[in-house]
C-alpha cells in the first residue's frame, strides 16, 4: 500500500510543478468585427484554439480535411460559446489543388482576415510517401502547404492590418542539426520518421523568420511557437502503432503524456497568446513557448539559410508571379 501511494503521490506534485509553469493567455480581449482562420481545427490544440476564438467575438473559419468531424466541432464551438459565426471549410494542407482551392474560396468570401493560425500537423509517417505534388507527406503537410496556403492569403491580410500569422512549430525543431536544403523531400537520402517532423518543423520557424522579414512595416506579424507536451490525437494515431513494440510504448506513452502533459486547452494558450496578446502587437519573426519569447535553435535563427529555404519552397510549390503578394 505505501509504495502505491507514494508514487501517486510524485505523479502528483510532478504535475502540478508542469502545469503551474504552463503559460497562459492571460488577455481579456474581444475579437468582435474579427475573422480567424485555423488549420486542422478538428482536434487538439487547433480546436481549443478555434473555441477561444469564437468566445471572443472572432468569425473563426475552421480549415479541415475531414468535413464531418470538423462539422460536429463547429456543432460544439457554436452550442459552447453561442457565437454562430462559426463555420467549416476544406482544406487538406497536403495537397496543393486543395490548398489552392480553399484560398480561392476565402479571398472571394471574406473581405477580411485578421488572424491566421498554421496548426494542422502530422508526425510518425514510418515510411516515406510521397504526394500527387511529388513531395514528402511530412513535409506537404506541415511546411509546403502552409507555405503555399499564408503566401495566397497574403494580399488580404495586408489589407486587414494589423493582421498576425501565427505557426505552430515544435520543441521537435532541435532534435535536427542539418537541414539539406537540396533534398528537402528525401529523395536521395534515406528517409527518418523523426528526421522528417523535426525538419518540417524547423521549416516553419525559418518560414516565419524570412516571412516577418519581407513584411516588415506592412502591419502584418509573423511568429512560431512550441505548444509544449499536449495529451491531443497526436500520439494516438493509427499510422504511429505499426509494429507491437510502438504499440506498447504509445500505450504507456499516451498514460505517462495524460498524466503529465498539458491537456488540449493549454496546449493552445502560447497560440492563442500570440492571436489576440495586446503584449505582441507588433511583435514579429520571434519563437514562443509557454506564451513567453524563447531562443530557437541556432539553425532556426538564420536568416540567410531562412532565404534559401524560402526560394527552393517558392520553387517546390510552383509559386506563379500571380501568387506572390509579399
Ligand atoms: N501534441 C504535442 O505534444 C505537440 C508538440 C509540439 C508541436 N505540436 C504541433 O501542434 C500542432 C497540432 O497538433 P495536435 O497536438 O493538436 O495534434 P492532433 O490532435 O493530432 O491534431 C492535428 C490536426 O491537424 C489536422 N491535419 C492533419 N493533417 C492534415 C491535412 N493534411 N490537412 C488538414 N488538416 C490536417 C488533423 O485533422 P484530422 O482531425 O482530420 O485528423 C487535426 O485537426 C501540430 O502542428 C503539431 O506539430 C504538438
Ligand atoms: C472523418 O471523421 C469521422 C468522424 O470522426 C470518422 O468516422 C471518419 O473515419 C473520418 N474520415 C476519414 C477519411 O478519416
Ligand atoms: C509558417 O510560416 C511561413 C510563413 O508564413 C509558412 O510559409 C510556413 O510554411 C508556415 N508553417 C506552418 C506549419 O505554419
Amino acid at each position: 500500500m505505501f509504495l502505491p501511494t507514494v508514487v501517486a503521490f510524485l505523479v502528483v506534485v510532478a504535475r502540478m510543478l508542469y502545469l503551474r509553469r504552463a503559460g497562459r493567455c492571460t488577455s481579456t480581449r474581444s475579437l468582435a468585427g474579427m475573422t480567424a482562420i485555423v488549420t486542422g481545427a478538428s482536434a487538439g490544440i487547433g480546436m481549443e484554439t478555434a473555441k477561444d476564438l469564437a468566445r471572443r467575438g472572432a468569425r473563426v473559419i475552421l480549415a479541415c480535411r475531414n468535413l464531418t468531424k470538423a462539422q460536429a466541432v463547429v456543432d460544439h464551438i457554436i452550442s459552447e460559446t453561442g457565437n454562430k459565426k462559426v463555420v467549416v471549410r476544406l482544406l487538406d494542407t497536403s495537397d496543393l489543388s486543395s490548398v489552392r482551392r480553399f484560398a480561392k474560396e476565402i479571398l472571394q468570401t471574406e473581405d477580411a482576415i485578421h488572424i491566421l493560425v498554421n496548426n494542422a500537423g502530422i508526425a510518425g509517417k514510418q515510411v516515406r510517401e510521397v504526394t500527387g505534388d511529388g513531395l514528402e507527406l511530412t513535409m506537404a503537410t506541415n511546411h509546403y502547404g502552409h507555405f503555399l496556403l499564408t503566401n495566397l492569403l497574403l494580399k488580404r491580410l495586408k489589407e486587414s492590418a494589423p493582421s498576425r500569422i501565427i505557426n505552430v512549430s515544435s520543441v521537435a525543431h532541435f532534435f535536427t542539426w542539418k537541414i539539406n536544403l537540396k533534398d528537402l523531400n528525401f529523395e536521395k537520402r534515406s528517409y527518418g520518421t523523426l528526421e522528417a517532423y523535426a525538419q518540417s518543423k524547423l521549416c516553419n520557424i525559418l518560414f516565419s523568420l524570412e516571412l516577418a522579414d519581407k513584411l516588415r512595416g506592412s502591419g502584418v506579424t509573423v511568429n512560431s511557437l512550441h505548444p509544449g507536451t499536449v495529451g491531443s490525437e497526436f500520439f494516438t494515431r493509427d499510422e504511429l502503432a505499426v509494429t507491437w513494440f510502438r504499440k506498447l510504448f504509445l500505450f504507456f506513452g499516451n498514460i505517462v503524456l495524460r498524466l503529465f502533459g498539458k491537456d488540449n486547452k493549454l496546449g493552445a494558450q502560447t497560440t492563442i497568446h500570440l492571436a489576440v496578446a495586446e503584449e505582441v502587437e507588433g511583435v514579429t519573426g520571434k519563437y514562443f513557448d509557454e506564451c513567453k519569447e524563447a531562443t530557437a535553435s541556432w539553425l532556426a535563427r538564420d536568416s540567410s539559410l531562412a532565404k534559401a529555404l524560402w526560394e527552393i519552397s517558392e520553387a517546390d510549390v510552383q509559386l506563379a508571379p500571380s501568387e506572390i503578394f509579399y
